[in-house]
């Protein structure tokens, strides 16, 4: 993934992450038109971006790390809140299976580490794609919950992703940047 930075999204990204979201998931372009519209979700706090040396923004994840209202909807087996959410992660189709899901996953493992939350999760939406995705879930290290639900211990996940991805985490946030390529 030469050259590809993982950064917090601003009010300016979202263009790209729109564009990124309808090209990955056309049946969400209704979504991506009113992320365009109504800005950045206030639902989901963190958002990443994924961007190339040359401003093309190529993959996006919208989560957070203290998930608490999620709780129960990730919760049939006892998850006790708060834990780290992924709500959506989209590549656009023309830079996949270069590592950049995996990156952008990985950063929010950071992330959720740095703030001490102990699990990580995601619900897995059911259509023709599932197979794909449960196979990216597994790689990234997630363990299957039940039918759609899955989790990962945020510690151990950050201590492979340390070795598996090499992003440089930063902790100083101050300019956005959160990890690159190195
Ligand atoms: C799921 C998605 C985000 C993965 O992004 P990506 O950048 O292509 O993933 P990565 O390159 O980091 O893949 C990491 C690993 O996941 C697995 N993987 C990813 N895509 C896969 C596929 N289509 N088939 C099988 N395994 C796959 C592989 O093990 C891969 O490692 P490898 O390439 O070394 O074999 C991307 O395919 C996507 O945007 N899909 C559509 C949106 C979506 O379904 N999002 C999930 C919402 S619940």
């Amino acid at each position: 993934m030469g050259g590809i930075i993982i950064r917090r999204a601003t009010p300016a990204d979202v263009v790209g992450i729109a564009h990124v979201w309808r090209s990955s998931r056309p049946d969400h372009a209704n979504l991506a038109d009113a992320l365009e519209l109504d800005g950045l979700p206030a639902c989901y706090p963190v958002t990443l971006v994924a961007v190339q040396g040359d401003g093309e923004t190529v993959g996006w994840l919208d989560g957070t790390v203290e998930s608490r209202g999620l709780a129960d909807e990730l919760n049939p087996n006892g998850i006790p809140a708060p834990h780290a959410f992924v709500s959506e992660i989209d590549v656009h189709p023309k830079h996949r299976r270069k590592g950049i899901g995996r990156a952008l996953f990985h950063t929010l493992v950071a992330l959720a580490d740095e703030a001490g939350v102990i699990l990580i999760g995601l619900r897995a939406q059911e259509d023709e794609d599932l197979a794909h995705r449960q196979a990216f879930f597994r790689s990234v290290g997630l363990a299957l919950l039940d039918g759609t639900g899955w989790v990962g211990d945020v510690r151990t996940l950050a201590r492979k992703s340390k070795s598996a991805v090499d992003i440089a985490c930063v902790s100083s946030m101050a300019n956005g940047l959160i990890g690159e390529e190195r």
